[in-house]
């Protein structure tokens, strides 16, 4: 595992972070590439899903330098029925400049090993197949392809499948 940069640190993400998170995945999303969302979600929705987070556990993680959010990794119920609640479903997302330096792969260990304590047995995620970074770090951390939505995204001229991919550990 790579060193993180100087200054780096991985941690809960907590209430104070609420600005600094919704910035981090407003200007992720705004590269219109590798999100489903093309803006930051709003305040109160962003607030709304960090506090349900922290009071039911469910793993957020956040890399923070000098105070400011650079990255996220989030583990969240797929849906809230009985038969699936080992079911977790994962975001993530590193600010374009601190790519490539270990941050995500970080993030990702680190929610990861929160998992189980949240009852998350299975974990999934889409990425688009464009995403070749993403798709390396998750297969490296013991995703495994479950099966390709082609043709999920058209946008600014170009047509991408989005790839399904599940890690179990229980
Ligand atoms: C995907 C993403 C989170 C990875 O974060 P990162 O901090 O750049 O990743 P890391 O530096 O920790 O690298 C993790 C792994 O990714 C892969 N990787 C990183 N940079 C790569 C590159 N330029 N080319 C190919 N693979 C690369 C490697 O497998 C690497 O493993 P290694 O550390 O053993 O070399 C980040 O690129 C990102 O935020 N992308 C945009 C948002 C996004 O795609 N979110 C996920 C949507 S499903």
């Amino acid at each position: 595992m790579k060193p993180l940069p100087p200054g780096i640190e991985i941690v809960g993400l907590t209430e104070a972070d609420i600005p600094g998170f919704r910035a981090a995945v407003g200007s992720v999303a705004a590269e219109r590439r590798w999100l489903m969302t093309l803006e930051a979600f709003p305040e109160d929705a962003t607030r709304g899903f960090v506090r349900d987070n922290l009071l039911r556990g469910h793993p957020a993680v956040a890399a923070r330098f000098r105070g400011t959010v650079v990255g996220w990794c989030d583990i969240v119920p797929l849906a809230p029925f009985e038969g699936f609640r080992h079911n977790g479903r994962l975001g993530m997302g590193v600010v374009a400049e601190w790519r490539g330096k270990g941050i995500g792969g970080a993030l990702l260990d680190a929610a990861l090993a929160l998992a189980p304590r949240a009852g998350f047995t299975r974990v999934e995620l889409e990425a688009y197949a464009s995403n070749t970074v993403a798709l390396e770090l998750y297969r490296s951390r013991g995703f495994e392809f479950e099966g390709r939505k082609v043709g999920a995204r058209i946008l600014d001229g170009r047509v991408d499948d989005l790839i399904c991919m599940a890690r179990r550990s229980g």
